[in-house]
């Protein structure tokens, strides 16, 4: 049994976590724990009450009690307005233009299963997996109601939290904001580690003391952004890889979201994720309700690498769907950075025809195949295929792709619009624009307004028609630019503030319709690489593309952030030309395939301009990913090394029994005399005995190779995690190696 419920003491136990709220004497739901796993007894013991002055007390209670405060209670879902002064989880105007909710509890039941969500992407599992537990909390005064739902996924260490708005009284009542998530800690000394970046920088990572006062990062663009990403952790401030206690949230969500955390005046924690409030202001009249999107959490004891784990199991295996789950992605070809808008359809099947002979298995062709689209000025929304450049109508053109021995796949950015184009001149009116008022151009083009049905409807129509009639087995959406403007012909005046959610939940029913209408055919998000890297996007992308950025190097940074709320399976990544076009460097071939297997590999460049130890290299490099396929895409995730600090990335993949796993090492630089560089290695046995083995690429070994590397010599899996071993030196600049490590009988 995962939920417990003891008269007013509500436990959630998970594999190695407990989670647990208590209802009060007042009817105040409050927030009881959330960590390393426990009995079911009552945790509310830390949670001391004294008169903190200035911190009022509710009426009922106030004349014979100063101590007992809203502002200072650990609570499980607050409200601004009636006494809790921190950031509060859910602001609201009522009839008479007062802002003020006060909630309490009122009822609770289990679910077998785990909850859906209508028209928004949720964790799903079968429903033996997982048990779901709703607590209503409601405001007397007005009659809205709050359905807190929790999904428990007890083996994977997930529970997600959810939120049900309705309003049961008889006026209108408006959400000003509106959180997904509240957790309060009433004790703790936490660091916040969140991922900030920009267009082609994506994932950055920071770590920060939680200091007294508000932190928060969001994002107001209409999409979840390039310049933070919806997926935070918490944790202490001595929690290493494999030490110390952690929390992952991801909120699944692909649009405006806010995270926040304040210390309070008496050093306890509170976290907020949700929708952002800037640009959301909904309506709920009598009877209606209104669901927020999800948020995965998870919590570690043992560092940041288990959480990360967690997470990635749970992306993995209950939020992506479809044929492609479990499936091997295949190695594709794109012909952006090999081309950009300047191709042929003869050129196109050459690259096909060389890629193909390589073992290369998809053929992706991307921007500038539609309408009058020779640069990224025009032609957004014709989606009629150029049959004067393709030199062939689209389906003669993929039939001759695919008859080199490869899959055709299609790029699309049904999202964007040019002012020049014919769909635009009919329906002027499907764009997100203020009237009178002169639009924020951004690549030179508009946005297509999702929130309308109409809109939805003619571009599941035109999607549609792009997959049958070019047999495509592989969607790449893309979507190049950030939403301001925002308004909506189709809504009143009192209703755009619904704009930015209604625009996300419109993609999402889109998606959902194309999904599940082609479940065959594999989509990859894109937003201008990976401004639209979240979970709520995952569960009908399985992959989306990392960055615009293709570096090998740059690439450590973005993937090493990426790594830690999500998994490899998810992370779009190519070896592309050099010298790299967005940064000039020069790497090896290994270094970029290195790189791209740490995501879904697959190549964007001209094949056909390479030398044939090229091509052999390139042949080797696909049988190398093969090989280690599922060790990449099923094992176990570690940062052995971080590529923002010392001379060399290093991550591992382990098989779950420890019987194998894959370290790839890339050199930041070489260094003449260089220090030795030692890896440990996580989850193999302690006591059983490994080889290593080097892959060989087109790259000289190295001189001298260290302990291990030759035959018979054998380390313990104690040996490797607690001592490490000696990383071969560099033989070029930006070396990498991957190294085999596998279990040997003795
Ligand atoms: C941005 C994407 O991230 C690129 O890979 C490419 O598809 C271009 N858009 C095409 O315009």
């Amino acid at each position: 049994m995962a939920i417990i419920i003891n008269k007013d003491i509500f436990t959630i136990q998970t594999k190695n976590s407990t989670y647990q709220m208590k209802v009060d004497n007042n009817g105040v739901l409050l927030h009881a724990y959330y960590g390393e796993k426990t009995d079911n007894t009552d945790k509310s013991l830390l949670s001391y009450q004294a008169d903190r002055g200035f911190s009022g007390n509710p009426y009922s209670i106030g004349k014979s009690d100063r101590t007992y405060s809203l502002d200072s209670l650990p609570q499980e879902y607050s409200a601004f307005g009636v006494g809790d002064y921190r950031i509060t989880a859910l602001r609201v105007q009522n009839a008479d233009g007062s802002q003020a909710a006060e909630w309490n509890y009122v009822g609770h039941h289990i679910e077998k299963g785990k909850y859906a969500i209508p028209g928004l992407p949720a964790v799903y599992a079968e429903k033996e997996e997982a048990q779901t537990l709703v607590i209503q909390l409601k405001d007397a005064d007005t009659g809205l109601e709050a359905a807190l739902y929790y999904g428990v996924l007890e083996d994977l260490d997930i529970i997600t939290r959810a939120v049900k708005i309705t309003n049961q009284g008889k006026s209108n009542v408006t959400l000003q904001k509106a959180a997904s998530l509240q957790l309060d800690w009433e004790y703790g000394d936490f660091e916040l580690i969140s991922f900030y970046g920009r267009h082609s920088m994506e994932m950055n990572m920071q770590r920060e003391k939680i200091h007294h006062g508000v932190q928060s990062i969001g994002s107001v663009r209409g999409i979840s952004s390039h310049q933070y990403n919806p997926f935070v952790v918490l944790c202490e401030k001595d929690a290493k890889e494999t030490t110390g206690s952690c929390y992952g949230f991801s909120l699944m969500y692909s649009g405006e979201f806010l995270i926040e955390v304040e210390k309070d005046q008496i050093d306890r924690t509170r976290l907020l994720c949700g929708i952002h409030s800037d640009n959301f202001q909904w309506t709920l009249q009598a009877k209606e309700s209104l669901w927020l999107p999800e948020v995965i959490m998870t919590y570690s004891q043992n560092g940041i690498a288990p959480m990360s784990q967690n997470m990635h199991k749970v992306i993995r295996e209950h939020v992506c769907r479809g044929i492609w789950k479990k499936k091997r992605r295949p190695i594709l070809i794109n012909n952006w950075e090999a081309t950009y808008f300047k191709f042929t359809g003869d050129m196109l099947i050459n690259i096909a025809k060389e890629a193909a002979n390589l073992g290369i298995e998809l053929f992706v062709m991307d921007d500038g195949w539609f309408g009058k689209r020779e640069d990224d000025n025009t032609g957004l929304g014709d989606w009629t295929p150029n049959e004067k450049k393709l030199g062939c109508t689209l389906k003669e053109l993929s039939q001759k792709i695919i008859s080199q021995g490869i899959q055709f796949g299609i790029w699309i950015e049904p999202e964007g619009i040019s002012e020049d184009s014919d769909l635009y001149r009919a329906h002027p009116e499907w764009v997100v624009k203020i009237p009178n008022r002169k639009p924020c151009l951004s690549r030179n083009q508009l946005v297509l307004d999702f929130s309308r049905k109409d809109v939805q409807d003619y571009m599941i129509q035109t999607i549609s028609n792009t997959i049958k009639e070019s047999s495509a087995t592989y969607i790449k959406w893309d979507f190049n630019r950030a939403i301001c403007n925002k308004f909506s012909n189709f809504l009143t005046a009192d209703k755009q503030g619904e704009f930015s959610h209604r625009y996300v939940l419109g993609l999402y029913r889109v998606l959902e319709q194309l999904t599940s209408d082609f479940p065959e055919v594999l989509l990859e998000g894109c937003c201008g690489g990976g401004g639209r890297f979240d979970a709520g996007m995952l569960y009908y992308t399985p992959q989306i593309w990392g960055s615009d950025n293709t570096d090998a190097i740059e690439r450590l940074s973005i993937q090493y952030g990426a790594s830690f709320g999500y998994p490899i399976s998810a992370m779009g990544s190519h070896v592309s030309a050099v010298p790299n076009h967005q940064t000039g460097r020069i790497t090896p071939l290994s270094t970029r395939a290195c790189m791209a297997m740490a995501g879904t590999f697959g190549y964007e460049l001209d094949i056909a301009t390479l030398t044939a130890e090229q091509k052999q290299e390139i042949k080797r490099q696909i049988a190398v990913f093969k090989k280690y396929y599922p060790l990449i895409q099923f094992g176990d995730y570690y940062r052995i090394s971080s590529p923002l600090e010392g001379n060399c990335t290093i991550w591992e993949f382990v098989d779950p029994e420890g019987k194998e796993a894959l370290v790839s090492a890339i050199y930041h630089h070489v260094q003449a005399n260089s220090v030795p560089i030692r890896a440990k290695v996580y989850g193999l046995k302690d006591n059983a005995m490994y080889q290593l083995s080097l892959q060989e690429y087109e790259e000289k070994q190295p001189e001298k190779l260290p302990y291990g590397f030759h035959s018979k010599e054998l380390i313990s899996g104690a040996t490797l995690r607690q001592m490490g071993f000696v990383v071969p030196s560099p033989v070029n600049g930006f070396q990498a190696w991957q190294i085999y490590i596998q279990e040997k009988r003795v």
